[in-house]
């Protein structure tokens, strides 16, 4: 089958390479998916997961991205909730050969039905972004009805799933980015906008969450903002500040099929819109994902016409 490889760690997203490569065996409680369309995260070169197994040991070359939109085409042993043939969308292990390829083995529990009505392309922009959202702010921010919650990075692929989650959620939501993302922060729901590189972050008062995608001082500097009781949600980890009364909880997106079916759900019905930048195909995505200029919303990779 034809996959994109990464050998070299130094080399970023300039090792990406097409290659022929085996196709993969379905494990126990796996599936073996015919990829559609797969989604990929830039920052997935930085991820030890990446480069090594579960065991520490090296596994390169890997196949990356973990994202993807297909078809089931073969089940493990013992494999059980999905059967041949079915649309299918999910969340690849870190720790396994990923999803830009023609097929990938994931576990069944990875994955979700994909609706009829939902288009491949759709389905793979949506399982990270979808669900570091959801479980950050229902699960780890325990987001209530009527709170502030301010989002950082509001344009991006994550930023706008959190905004309109908030926003569904009963919430208040200040956005932030950069003064090209104020309004596509506003079209996708944010009431506020702060421009990190001009405006005062601290101007806006006091927030019940803050949902953290950038970091470094920004992160801090949003500890500063918290009410008491509030929380700190980072998905870029550790904050280098805590709040003096709120909890701070730093976590990595796992697949969860209910959520994926609630993610899903909202899109189908128009409460989700997705933030799909650019589509590519598997024979350009190595140009596609080496961008020349910054490029708005996510890259998603068509696998199959
Ligand atoms: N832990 C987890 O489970 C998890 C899950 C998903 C994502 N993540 C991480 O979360 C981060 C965001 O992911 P994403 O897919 O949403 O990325 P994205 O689509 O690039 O969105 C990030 C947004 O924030 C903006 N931004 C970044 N730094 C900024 C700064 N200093 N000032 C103003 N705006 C800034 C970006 O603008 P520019 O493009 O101009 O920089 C972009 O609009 C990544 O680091 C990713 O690895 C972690």
């Amino acid at each position: 089958m034809k996959a994109i490889v990464v050998a070299d760690q130094a080399a970023g997203l300039a090792g990406l390479k097409l290659v022929e490569r085996p196709e993969p065996s379905a494990a126990i409680n796996d599936v073996i998916v015919q990829i559609h369309a797969s989604g990929f995260v830039p920052t997935e070169m930085a991820w030890p997961s990446t480069w090594t197994d579960r065991g520490d040991r090296d596994r390169k070359p890997s196949i990356p991205g973990h994202e993807l939109a297909g078809v089931v085409t073969a089940l493990g042993y013992g494999t059980t909730g999905l059967s041949v043939g079915q649309r299918v969308f999910g969340l690849a292990d870190w720790y396994r050969d990923g999803t830009l390829a023609e097929y990938v083995a994931i576990e069944a529990r990875n994955l979700a039905p994909l609706p009829g009505d939902v288009d491949f392309t759709v389905g793979a922009s949506l399982p990270i972004s979808g669900l570091t959202a959801w479980q950050g702010l229902f699960q780890h921010g325990r987001l209530q009805a009527g709170q502030r919650v301010l989002a950082h990075g509001a344009a991006g692929a994550v930023g706008t799933m959190v905004t309109q989650l908030a926003r569904e959620a009963g919430a208040y939501v200040i956005g932030t980015g950069r003064a090209a993302d104020r309004q596509k922060a506003l079209d996708f729901g944010s009431q506020e906008f702060v421009d990190l590189d001009s405006d005062t972050l601290e101007d806006i008062g006091r927030v019940d969450l803050v949902f953290d995608v950038i970091g470094g001082d920004i992160g801090k500097r949003s500890a500063g903002l918290l009410r008491a009781g509030g929380a700190l949600v980072s998905v870029v980890g550790p904050p280098n500040a805590r709040p003096d009364n709120g909890r701070v909880v730093d976590f990595v997106v796992e697949s969860d099929r209910a959520e994926l079916n609630e993610i899903v759900q909202r899109v189908r019905d128009g409460r989700l819109r997705t933030n799909i930048g650019h589509v590519s195909t598997l024979d350009d995505a190595v140009a596609a994902l080496n961008p020349t200029k910054r490029r708005e919303g996510k890259t998603i990779i068509r696998i199959r016409p």
